[in-house]
């Protein structure tokens, strides 16, 4: 009996400190003063610092060092209040994870001795998840949108020519005032093609043509548009290329309406005045994709706000349509990317991930 005591306990150490060294799961212990007794490897190297920089620190202080707001816990844990599954956000420079913590105490001979969390690294399930997400609910919208685009777009082109043969006909015969009216027709049907369009790209991608290309090169092209938009809204572009980026595999037309959708996007919430930052870089994780940015300094999204804006229809504009992020979603989809987006009060971040040469 006591040799298998001894055992196991060897067991047990053992298996404690291999799992103070794993990589994609964490914990931290905490004594009944919510200090740190004891901290693995993976929260380390993850918030960036050493064992001994927060050995004995209370966990207030090292949230505080960490810069993590809202406290993810408190005290109350030792209380008893365990925790699971409850989500993390970390932005760390242009990268931002996602954790799922669970906490508990610890308990001995009915004494609360302290509390250990336990860390785990969901960075990447999440953004897949939300992606198969918001790709089925595009789906759905596609076909419906599809069958109805169509039947659109024929009686408008018709309407179309005969209100020019009106104008004409109206200018034949000097009538100002009802050629005014056919005007603003006029424009209002562009307003509704311009919808259908996009509607016509959200319903089904016509052929994508796949080229190599420089990512520079696709975002030099759509700035002067950009550019124009920015200076009737008094906002500053800076734009930073990355030399040396391998070549992304894309189609140059569908990409250049992404870029264009995600600046017009950040121009108009910015309002009067702010910057835009458009920069790319490669994956630090070695992945073949590459980035493009598209960083503001507008109000930012609230949290209950950012799972919707890639849903179809969704604005906040009274002259929105709602679907320019759908349609950016769908047509990264098809490129074989991904989109993410993060925000706060102090402004909004598009990044999308594009399929590259692997260097
Ligand atoms: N850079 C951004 N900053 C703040 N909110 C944004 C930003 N980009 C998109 N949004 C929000 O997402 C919504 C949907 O955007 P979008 O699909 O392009 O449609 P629209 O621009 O027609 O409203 C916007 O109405 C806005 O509320
Ligand atoms: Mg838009």
């Amino acid at each position: 009996m006591h040799a298998y005591g001894v055992k196991r306990e060897r067991f047990v150490r053992q298996f404690v400190n291999r799992f103070l060294t794993l990589e994609g799961i964490g914990v931290l212990f905490l004594d009944s003063e919510f200090r740190v007794v004891e901290v693995s490897e993976m929260i380390c190297s993850f918030f960036g610092f050493a064992r001994a920089d927060i050995a004995n620190k209370s966990a207030e202080e090292w949230f505080e060092a960490a810069g993590l707001r809202p406290y993810p816990f408190d005290r109350s844990l030792l209380e008893g209040q365990a925790f699971r599954n409850r989500v993390l956000d970390w932005k760390q420079g242009p990268f931002s994870r996602k954790l799922m913590i669970d906490g508990e105490a610890l308990e001995d001979n009915g004494e609360r001795t302290g509390a250990f969390i336990l860390f785990r690294d969901v960075s990447h399930q999440m953004v897949l998840e939300e992606q198969i997400r918001r790709s089925d609910r595009l789906k759905t919208i596609g076909q419906i949108a599809a069958g109805t685009a169509h039947e659109i777009r024929n009686p408008l082109t018709a309407i179309k020519g005969f209100m020019q043969l009106l104008n004409k006909s109206l200018n034949d015969r000097g009538m100002d005032k009802e050629q005014g009216y056919v005007g603003i027709v006029l424009s209002e049907l562009e307003r509704v093609n311009g919808l259908v369009s996009e509607f016509l790209l959200l319903s089904k991608p016509k052929e994508i043509k796949r080229d190599w290309m420089e990512i520079g090169q696709v975002v030099q092209e759509i700035m002067p548009m950009i550019q124009n938009e920015a200076i009737m809204h008094n906002v500053t572009v800076l734009y930073y290329p990355q030399p040396g980026l391998p070549p992304i595999l894309a189609d140059k037309e569908l990409l250049k309406q992404v870029f264009l959708n995600l600046g017009k996007n950040a121009i108009e919430a910015m309002g009067e005045g702010g910057t835009l930052i458009i920069r790319e870089h490669g994956d630090p994780g070695g992945s073949d994709k590459l980035a493009a940015e598209f960083i503001d300094t507008g109000p930012g999204i609230p949290p209950d706000v950012l799972d919707k804006v890639f849903d179809p229809f969704f604005t906040t504009k009274p002259q929105g349509t709602g679907l320019g992020l759908s349609v950016c979603q769908r047509i990264v989809d098809d490129l074989g990317g991904t989109i993410e987006v993060s925000s706060d009060e102090h402004g909004t971040e598009f990044t999308v991930w594009l399929p590259c040469a692997k260097t």
